[in-house]
């Protein structure tokens, strides 16, 4: 049931209680009056409740002739409605509403549209008028429900009017959702279903500062990262092909001239095998080198940790590529006092140590020195390896570490350099939980400082 409905329903009650409230008073009080039809006397009586209450009353006798008509109108015509005939025939009474407008009978029209005006609803209560039990007559008492209608319609207007302001409200509150909420979702769906695809650059739009906008700058920092991922892997890829190809070529070259070479030549023969050697011997290293690198990578590397005499471990290395020194004119020499133990792997950090020296050598022009060290400095082992060699320019200090980076690349390929040297020993660095920091003059030289941490006091003594 409607809410209109049901305030018409209270309404209409209400007015049927006050009119039968109205009517049973009236009968009761007529109930004498009717034996001896004191006429006057219940004219009088109707017309004053008529005008307290705008409405009509009509008394007829029980064979519904009008005898009292407050409107003086119907006097002497019949009326018989439905209510009527109930108070008649069943001694009930009864309550009806006749909209004037389509009223059927003629004189029932012209009875309430001379009361109400025209297509105006109009209640009609019956109501028996007794004396010692017996009907002597019926009181009609008709009042207008048209305002009940009109303050209804009002309501239903108004309802109306709430239920458009409500739609409306509805209507804002949904395009907020759906510019705070649904809008960040289904762009951040769009941008994950791209990247799963295979489409690395895409991003989402971060707007605002709630939760949805960390989340979209979060999901735009790691596509970020794993394009950047997907780049630095192609080019390790590309490099790596490149420096394998190098001396594949080579080979080739000098396997080729051998082949067509006519009669064959001895002394060429074995000068040409030579350098095909010292070619697979290059590729030799490359290979092993990207295999340290792709073995850091997958984590698979193990460091065999045991408490390491570090000062004894560079004093080796030096002993070891003293001839090299020697044979490019350079002056190596250490300075390491007591023994510094730090924990470590002694094939992995005597592989850091024998790569920077050896740069330090290849990289410092004949008549150069080169000075190693090592001290304790808090609860750090401090290395420094220290060349006069030709520096490296400011620009590629930041990319020495990087794979396959040379600062000069045609040269460096000559001194058979790959540039993976430098990036397996800060990963080695790294995992031994210590730093490495190069500093560089241009022409001046260049110095390498390790720093370790040592082992705890207990092991130390
Ligand atoms: N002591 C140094 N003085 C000047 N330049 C250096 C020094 N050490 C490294 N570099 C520069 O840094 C680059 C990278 O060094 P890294 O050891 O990684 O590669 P590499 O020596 O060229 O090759 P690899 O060590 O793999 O044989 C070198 O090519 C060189 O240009
Ligand atoms: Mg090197």
């Amino acid at each position: 049931m409607s809410l209109i409905q049901l305030v018409g329903e209270y309404l209409f009650t209400q007015r049927t209680k006050d009119d039968q409230r109205i009517a049973e008073a009236l009968s009761e009080q007529f109930g004498d009056d009717m034996v001896y039809f004191d006429a006057p006397k219940i004219y009088a009586a109707a017309l004053e409740t008529a005008r307290a209450e705008q409405s009509r009353v009509l008394v007829l006798d029980p064979l519904c002739v009008v005898q009292v008509d407050t409107d003086s109108r119907m006097n002497g015509t019949r009326f018989i409605t439905a209510e009527v005939d109930r108070v008649i025939r069943e001694g009930k009474s009864d309550y009806g509403f006749y909209d004037v407008g389509d009223a059927g009978t003629y004189w029932l029209r012209a009875a309430l549209s001379a009361f109400s005006p025209v297509d105006a609803m109009t209640g009609v209560y019956a109501h028996g008028i007794y004396a010692g039990g017996q009907l002597t007559g019926v009181l009609v008492y008709i009042s207008q429900v048209q305002e009940i209608y009109e303050s209804l319609r009002d309501i239903q207007l108004r309802i109306l009017f709430w239920l458009v302001i409500v739609a409306a409200a509805v209507m804002v509150v949904n395009m907020f959702v759906l510019r705070t909420i649904t809008r960040p979702i289904s762009e951040l769906n769009e941008g994950i279903t791209r990247m799963s695809r295979g489409d690395l650059s895409a991003r989402v739009n971060v707007r605002g500062k709630n939760e949805f906008a960390g989340l979209a700058s979060a999901f735009n920092s790691m596509s970020e990262r794993l394009e950047q991922l997907d780049k630095s892997r192609n080019q390790f890829v590309s490099n790596a092909s490149h420096e394998l190809k190098t001396p594949l070529s080579t080979m080739k070259i000098l396997i080729e001239t051998l082949l067509y070479q006519d009669p064959i030549d001895p002394g060429m023969t074995k000068e040409f095998l030579t350098d095909v050697n010292k070619e697979i011997d290059r590729l030799n290293r490359i290979v092993s080198d990207l295999l340290t690198l792709v073995n850091i990578d997958s984590g698979a590397m193990k460091l065999n940790l045991t408490d390491l005499d570090i000062a004894g471990l560079l004093q080796e290395q030096v002993k070891r590529l003293a001839p090299l020194a020697r044979e490019n004119g350079i002056e190596l020499e250490c300075t390491a006092g007591g023994a510094i133990v730090v924990p470590g792997d002694p094939l992995k950090l005597q592989q850091v140590i024998y790569n920077v020296i050896d740069n330090a050598i290849k990289y410092t022009p004949r008549g150069g020195e080169v000075h190693c060290s090592v001290a304790r400095s808090g609860r750090m082992a401090v290395i420094r390896i220290a060349d006069t060699g030709e520096g490296i320019p400011e620009e590629d200090l930041p990319h020495i570490f990087d794979r396959f980076y040379r600062v000069d690349k045609a040269r460096s390929r000559e001194t058979g350099g790959t540039g993976l040297g430098l990036s397996i020993v800060k990963q080695i660095v790294m995992s031994h939980g210590g730093t490495i920091t190069p500093e560089s003059t241009l022409g001046k030289g260049t110095t390498f400082t390790i720093q370790l941490p040592l082992a705890n006091k207990k092991s130390e003594e």
